[in-house]
């Protein structure tokens, strides 16, 4: 940890001790702060997956922070599993955590294990991504994901000068998992802005794969956010669709494990990096992708500074163990069926290639080794 960092942490411990003292006295409890963080501060972080690097930083960081804060932590990663998941959730749950933080594998299938931890009082945070069809979540932490979209619609949109241009520009699409509450988002902030291009027929779909609404943005969907799997869709797209030497001039790509699938599947077809190499769009600055952004084989990235959203988290926690008010900047955008779910949003921004040192390295988000630097 940097010495910044430490003391940044350590103030924000400090301030997060004395709050679970006050706490500890509103209560009656003759504990200290440190003691009574143990025991009001009992945390169950569930994460995904340990497949891509933003969700072991994201678990990572915020186990760090809240530990340094006296509070216990259980942090587990469920391989992508919706049942391992829940079942991490209910051992949390009866293991004593009184806050739950979770970024759920599937956003549809947690009411029930969610209605047991409100039996015993705990209070949820959805972490970045939303939990559907049920009212017992009470936070929701995340990046602006409609924004996130359109910040790659809009790049897209200015790197070709897509009001002036007459086209055919060729370009295919991809979408997030179908499972995701956010992939929706992605997909209808960066469709909002391509989609009156591809009515007008500046832009063209040549595989097809070209969603008439927002609505029908999970037909093509990638299940898992898997690699594998959109490199294989890539394949399919090449091979049966640009023959006799046409080329893709952009592949909307909503994040960076989709990104590297395509990328794989673009070399193999024979593209390198250079004139005729496509835009192509990202999402999380993993350093494989930013590794391929200083290389010329990926666009651009959105970077979401998982370390902000952990703050946040952590700021959030803090909030609920002093019995304080907690601060949210959107009480309109994330319903989830049951409830407009109190959200607060944070900032995403694009990273190209001329970013990468100023944004990435210098903020010390990844390090210049990590990517060949
Ligand atoms: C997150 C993205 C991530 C994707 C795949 C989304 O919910 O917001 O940052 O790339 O999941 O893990």
């Amino acid at each position: 940890m940097s010495k910044t960092k430490k003391i940044l942490a350590l103030a924000a411990a400090g301030v997060f001790a004395l709050s679970l003292a006050s706490c500890a006295s509103d209560s009656g409890s003759t504990g200290g702060g440190e003691a009574a963080a143990g025991g009001d501060c009992n945390v169950g972080v569930s994460m995904p997956t340990r497949s891509l690097e933003r969700w072991i930083n994201d678990g990572e960081q915020l186990k760090s922070l809240l530990e340094e804060a006296g509070c216990t932590v259980d942090l587990q990663y469920a391989d992508n599993k919706t049942d391992q998941q829940i079942s991490q959730i209910q051992n949390q749950v009866a293991g004593g955590s009184n806050i739950l933080v979770v970024a759920a594998v599937d956003g549809q299938v947690l009411a029930p294990v969610l209605a047991e931890a409100k039996k015993q009082d705990a209070t949820v945070i959805a972490y970045d991504r939303l939990i559907n069809g049920t009212p017992d979540v009470d936070y929701y932490a995340t990046f602006d994901n409609y924004k996130v979209g359109q910040l790659q619609g809009e790049f897209i949109e200015t790197q070709l000068d897509l009001a002036n241009a007459t086209g055919p520009i060729s370009i295919e699409p991809f979408a997030g998992s179908p499972d995701d509450n956010n992939a929706k988002f992605f997909f209808s902030g960066a469709w909002d802005v391509l989609l009156p291009y591809v009515e007008s027929g500046v832009l063209v779909v040549p595989s097809g794969q070209s969603p008439a609404s927002n609505d029908d943005w999970a037909s093509i969907g990638i299940q898992g956010w898997a690699s594998d799997k959109a490199q294989s869709e890539m394949d399919n797209r090449l091979s049966s669709f640009y023959t006799g030497g046409d080329k893709v001039d952009v592949v909307l790509s909503p994040n960076d494990s989709l990104a590297i699938g395509i990328e794989a599947s673009l070399k193999s077809a024979g593209y390198a990096p250079g004139a005729d190499y496509p835009l192509i769009t990202g999402q999380d600055a993993d350093k494989a992708n930013v590794k391929a952004i200083l290389d010329g084989e990926q666009s651009m990235t959105v970077w979401k500074d998982t370390r902000t959203l952990g703050k946040q988290v952590f700021d959030m926690i803090q909030e609920i163990v002093a019995g304080d008010e907690v601060t949210v900047n959107d009480t309109k955008t994330y319903d989830n069926g049951e409830k407009v779910v109190p959200s607060f949003l944070l900032d995403p921004e694009v990273v190209v290639k001329d970013d990468v040192q100023t944004k990435l390295i210098d903020s010390g988000f990844i390090k210049a080794a990590d990517v060949g630097l």
